[in-house]
């Protein structure tokens, strides 16, 4: 085409795509250049906006790296990853929320009844429940890779003052499908705020916090894996959380306890003394 003009610019581009490009391909390059190209004459894009559009992505990729992943957080923070992750999630299952940059993989395992406190100070959380199937029956011998910040509010891999898996464990559940750990309360914190995606949120008048939660991948053979997290009910960022995870089926109360209420057949049994938080959270796994 050699007329290209405002109007006819997306047609032109679409005509240039090959016709025996995979389907899929086509689909989403087609919707994606259309959007595209929707916005610009919609807002009457200029020159100097499109400019800075451009430095925007060149700033994500000047400090991506291994560990820091700018462009994903812009995915978090525009609210792309939640709005993905909530197209493919089923409704029989439990939701499943951002996975978010700070997991570690091979965490060490933690048994059933363990302890991630450890020497850290704050108020004891023991978190509990079954990893069911749609029909109610527990999953044997399912893995559930938790992890959570420290009480400063940073996770492992952020904090040079703590074990590469502090805050981590790979829990394998029995044949009741039960589990259960103690750990410190989480804390709300916030997501990294130093690059271009922390001009976004200010240019929104947004903030950068996300409610306490602790993060689950839940695995079993035959089963979709699924990554969520759970808020506790009473967080003040909970309806405001800067990368939009927060499912109502994911917010629990944290029921406070004395300590004569602890379990049995936990690490810490017989060693809290002061009153204690406890949440029980199931997990509903849909099959594969
Ligand atoms: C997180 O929950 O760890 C997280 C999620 C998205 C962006 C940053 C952090
Ligand atoms: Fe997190």
């Amino acid at each position: 085409m050699r007329n290209v003009t405002k109007d006819n610019i997306t047609d032109v581009f679409k005509s240039y795509m090959a016709d025996d490009m995979p389907p899929r391909t086509h689909e989403i390059m087609s919707s994606l250049v259309q959007h595209l190209h929707d916005f610009a004459r919609e807002t009457k894009l200029t020159h100097d906006e499109w400019r800075q559009g451009i430095a925007f992505l060149e700033g994500c990729a000047a400090i991506e790296s291994e560990d820091h992943h700018e462009f994903v957080l812009a995915s978090d923070v525009l609210g792309l990853s939640s709005l993905v992750d909530m197209l493919h999630s089923s409704p029989e299952a439990t939701s499943s929320s951002v996975l978010g940059p700070f997991h570690v993989s091979g965490a060490p395992p933690l048994p059933v009844g363990g302890d991630m406190k450890r020497g850290f100070g704050g108020p004891v959380l023991l978190a509990e429940g079954v990893i069911r199937d749609t029909e109610g029956k527990p999953i044997a011998g399912a893995e559930i890779d938790i992890w959570q910040t420290a009480p400063n509010g940073l996770y492992a891999s952020q904090d040079e003052d703590q074990d590469t898996y502090s805050f981590h464990g790979l829990m394998t559940v029995g044949d009741d499908g039960r589990y259960a750990f103690t750990t410190v309360k989480p804390v709300e914190y916030t997501v990294p705020s130093d690059g271009p995606v922390g001009d976004i949120l200010r240019a929104c008048g947004r903030h950068p916090w996300r409610p306490s939660h602790l993060h689950y991948i839940v695995k079993a053979p035959g089963y979709r894996t699924l990554v969520t997290e759970v808020f506790p009910d009473d967080d003040p960022y909970l309806d405001q959380d800067t990368v939009f995870g927060v499912r109502d089926d994911l917010v629990m109360t944290y029921h406070e306890k004395p300590a004569s209420e602890f379990p049995e057949g936990m690490v810490l049994s017989g060693k809290i003394e002061a009153p204690f938080l406890a949440v029980e959270f199931d997990v509903v796994l849909k099959r594969e």
